[in-house]
C-alpha cells in the first residue's frame, strides 16, 4: 500500500526509528494537564462506572502479553487495584472465573490473532467487561470488543513488534494513569506522569541517537549462542520483551529471568560463554540489582548493562544508557534500546529481519 520502506534498509528499522512521532500520536488530545489525568474515549468516562473497577486482566499473546504484564504493574502502582497479565492462549482454554467488577483488557497489534479474539469472545460470552486496546482499526478483535482504545501506532509490517508494544505501554499507563486519578493518586502525582509521558517521544529520540554505541555492543556480542536478559518488577517485562526481540529475528537462544530467582536454580547456567543483559533502572531496587550483577560475575559470566544508573566503575562489561525519565515509565523507554540491540545482533549475524523463519506477522490460525 503507500506505506513505503524509504531510506530505510528494512522496516524493523524503519518501525524503531517511527516511534518518537508514533508516541507522539497516541498522546495526542489524551493527556489532561489540568488535571493530571489522562481522557480515553473509548472507555467509560464516568467516574462512578470507573470507580466499580476492583481488578484489572490484561490478555494478549507473545509481545502483546509481556506488554499487558507491563500494564498490570502500572495499575497496581498508581490505582491500587489488583491487576495482572495472562496468555490469551491459556485464558481462553482454562475455563476462567469471570467476575463483573473485572475490566478485561485485550491487547494485539494486527487485531486478528486468534487465540485473543476467541478469549475475547469466552470472556464477552460469560458477560465479562472487555474492552480492546488494538493498532488495526476495523480488524476482528476491534469489532468483537466494540469498545476501547486504539494505538495508533500506524502500520507495522515487520514482524517483530516495536511502535506497535511501545504504544501499547503508553496506553496502558494512560489507562492506569485515568483508574487512579479517581481513585488516591494526587494531582500533583498525576501531573508529574503527565509530563512523563509528554517527554517520551524527545526521551526516546535520544536513545536512537546512540544507535551506533548499541550497535557496536551488539556486534561484540555476535558470537554468542545463548543469552539471559535479567530484570526485577520494572525491569521483569523490559527483561522478557529484550529477548523475545533478540530471539524471534537472530535465532540466538534467549531466556528471560526474574533477578531473584537466578539463585534458585539458572545461576547453574552462568559462564564465559552466556552473556547477561541487565535491566537496571535508578530506582529503589538499584543495590540489589547491583547484586545481581556482582553475582553474576563472580561466576564468570559477561555483563551488559542496560540503566540508567551511574555504575561503579568496571561493575558491568559493557554498558548501554538509557536517559532519565520518570521512573514508573522506565519499562517503556527501557524496551528501545533492546529493540536496537536485538535489531543489531540480528544484522551481524545477516539475518532475514522483517521475516524470521518460521514466524507470522498475524498468527490467525491456533
Ligand atoms: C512480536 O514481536 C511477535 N511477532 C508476536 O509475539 C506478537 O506480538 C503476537 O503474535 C501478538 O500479535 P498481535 O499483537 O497482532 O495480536
Amino acid at each position: 500500500e503507500d506505506y513505503q520502506l524509504g531510506n530505510y534498509a528494512n522496516f524493523m528499522h524503519k518501525e524503531i526509528w517511527e516511534q518518537p512521532e508514533s508516541v507522539r500520536r497516541a498522546l495526542l488530545g489524551r493527556l489532561d494537564e489540568r488535571f493530571g489525568t489522562a481522557r480515553l474515549g473509548g472507555i467509560n468516562q464516568d467516574p462512578r462506572a470507573l470507580r466499580g473497577i476492583r481488578r484489572v486482566k490484561f490478555f494478549g499473546c507473545g509481545s502483546a502479553y509481556y506488554a499487558g504484564q507491563l500494564g498490570a504493574n502500572l495499575v497496581e502502582e498508581w490505582a491500587r487495584l489488583p491487576a495482572d497479565a495472562e496468555p490469551a492462549s491459556e485464558l481462553r482454554y482454562r475455563n476462567p472465573v469471570v467476575e463483573d467488577d473485572t475490566l478485561y483488557v485485550a491487547i494485539s497489534q494486527s487485531g486478528e490473532t486468534a487465540d485473543t479474539l476467541a478469549a475475547v469472545q469466552e470472556l464477552r460470552r460469560k458477560g465479562g467487561q472487555v474492552i480492546g486496546m488494538v493498532n488495526t482499526v476495523g480488524s476482528a478483535i476491534a469489532r468483537e470488543c466494540g469498545k476501547g482504545v486504539f494505538l495508533h501506532a500506524g502500520p507495522e509490517v515487520s514482524v517483530a513488534s516495536t511502535k506497535a508494544y511501545t504504544n501499547m505501554g503508553v496506553c496502558f499507563a494512560m489507562l492506569a494513569l485515568a483508574l487512579a486519578r479517581i481513585r488516591d493518586l494526587s494531582v500533583s502525582d498525576g501531573s508529574r506522569i503527565v509530563a512523563g509521558l509528554d517527554a517520551l517521544p524527545s526521551l526516546i529520540t535520544e536513545v536512537l541517537a546512540a544507535e551506533d554505541e548499541i550497535s557496536a555492543v551488539a556486534k561484540e556480542h555476535s558470537g554468542a549462542e545463548r543469552m539471559f536478559f535479567i530484570g526485577r518488577v520494572r525491569g521483569w517485562p523490559v527483561a522478557r520483551e529484550g529477548a523475545q526481540k533478540l530471539k524471534e529475528i537472530s535465532y540466538v537462544h534467549a531466556e528471560a529471568y526474574q533477578a531473584g530467582e537466578l539463585k534458585h536454580g539458572p545461576l547453574a547456567l552462568i559462564e564465559p560463554a552466556m552473556p547477561s543483559v541487565v535491566i537496571v533502572p535508578d530506582d529503589e531496587l538499584l543495590t540489589k540489582n547491583i547484586g545481581t550483577i556482582e553475582q553474576i560475575k563472580a561466576r564468570g559470566g559477561p555483563v551488559i548493562a542496560v540503566t540508567n544508573a551511574s555504575l561503579p566503575e568496571g561493575l558491568a562489561d559493557s554498558v548501554i544508557r538509557v536517559p532519565r525519565g520518570e521512573p514508573e515509565l522506565d519499562p517503556i523507554l527501557f524496551t528501545i534500546p533492546l529493540q536496537v540491540f536485538a535489531y543489531h545482533l540480528a544484522h551481524h549475524l545477516g539475518r532475514d529481519i522483517d521475516k524470521p523463519r518460521n514466524l507470522a506477522k498475524s498468527v490467525t490460525v491456533e
